[in-house]
């Protein structure tokens, strides 16, 4: 039987008389990579930081590893690895002296730190960089850091808040590399992301968030299917005469339009031949889009 490793249950948390978490309810048992997706403001950093016992909740009930998060002790800490949405190394230390750290704070026997410094910076490709500066590392090997930092305790439960936010797209994909190395060494990985194209790759189940609610949650495909048609068709501006007659379920996005229908080849029918348009399958982003809307999202 897989274990339930969080159970939040009518979540709470307000700073003063504004709630940020107005009632979360979800689970996340053993193993599962879970992608928790929201605009900015959604409440996800701190629905992360109630299960790492950092912030209290103000209502409902929160367990993790089948204890009030709140409570959790060291012990039990050890068993949960953080990657913070802030980048929070200590500047003054190098590489290697920033794992060590936290590796004596979970109390680990020197020659275990030794071994896992060594082995976690192999995992993150920061070897060279052991005895350097962490002023020094570029953004993609801070955030390595961190995720290597995360696991120095070798945890049960990986938490990432938007560990790949500001990265080029060979430092995301080093980092996709790696959690799903962690998953398939059995760990359970709970992401927050703003790109969609990582939580459809990585994630089992998606649980969407915000103004503090749950959305919906499922699996990638299960997300799509139930919120949005199979095909979706970009065109340019100005659309063709008549096509509001084919009574498909668009967006207006300024320049452009989108038409979503599960009927491709009748829209294809009447687009001309010479038409330019983009045919694409619908997404775990147009799911997004339609549950959260379109409007921006400045906090
Ligand atoms: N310590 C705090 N004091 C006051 N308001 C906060 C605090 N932390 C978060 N908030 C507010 O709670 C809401 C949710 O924030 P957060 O959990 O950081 O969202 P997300 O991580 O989804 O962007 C935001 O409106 C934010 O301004
Ligand atoms: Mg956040």
């Amino acid at each position: 039987m897989q274990q339930t490793v969080i159970h939040a249950d009518g979540l709470r948390r307000s700073f003063g008389a504004f709630e940020a978490v107005k009632g979360v309810s979800f689970q996340v048992s053993e193993g599962q990579f879970i992608g928790l997706l929201g605009p900015n403001g959604a409440g996800k950093t701190t629905t992360m930081r109630m299960i790492m016992g950092m912030t209290k909740p103000s209502g409902g009930t929160l367990d993790v590893f089948g204890v009030p998060s709140h409570t959790i002790g060291r012990g039990e800490k050890a068993r949960i690895g953080l990657v913070p949405q802030e980048d929070n190394l200590d500047p003054d230390l190098s590489v290697r002296q920033n794992l060590e750290v936290y590796g004596t704070y979970f109390g680990l026997p020197h020659d275990v730190i030794q071994e896992r410094v060594d082995t976690l910076l192999r995992f993150m490709e920061l070897s060279e960089k052991k005895e350097n500066d962490v002023r020094a590392l570029s953004g993609g090997m801070k955030r390595r850091l961190i995720i290597a930092r995360a696991l120095i305790a070798d945890p049960d439960l990986v938490i990432l808040d938007e560990p790949t936010t500001g990265l080029d797209p060979q430092a995301r994909v080093l980092i996709w590399q790696r959690l799903l190395a962690l998953k398939s060494q059995g760990k359970t990985i709970l992401l927050t992301t703003h790109y969609m194209d990582e939580a459809q790759r990585l994630c089992d189940r998606i649980i969407v968030i915000d103004g503090g609610r749950v959305l919906d949650e499922g699996s990638p495909k299960e997300l799509i299917a139930r919120h949005v048609e199979e095909h979706v068709f970009e065109l340019q501006k100005p659309l063709p005469k008549g096509i509001e007659k084919l009574d498909i379920r668009s967006e207006d996005i300024g320049d452009t339009a989108l038409f979503y229908t599960d009927d491709a080849a009748r829209l294809r029918n009447f687009l001309k031949a010479d038409m330019v348009y983009l045919h694409r399958p619908a997404n775990l982003e147009d799911v997004f889009l339609k549950l959260t809307g379109r409007k921006l999202r400045e906090v």
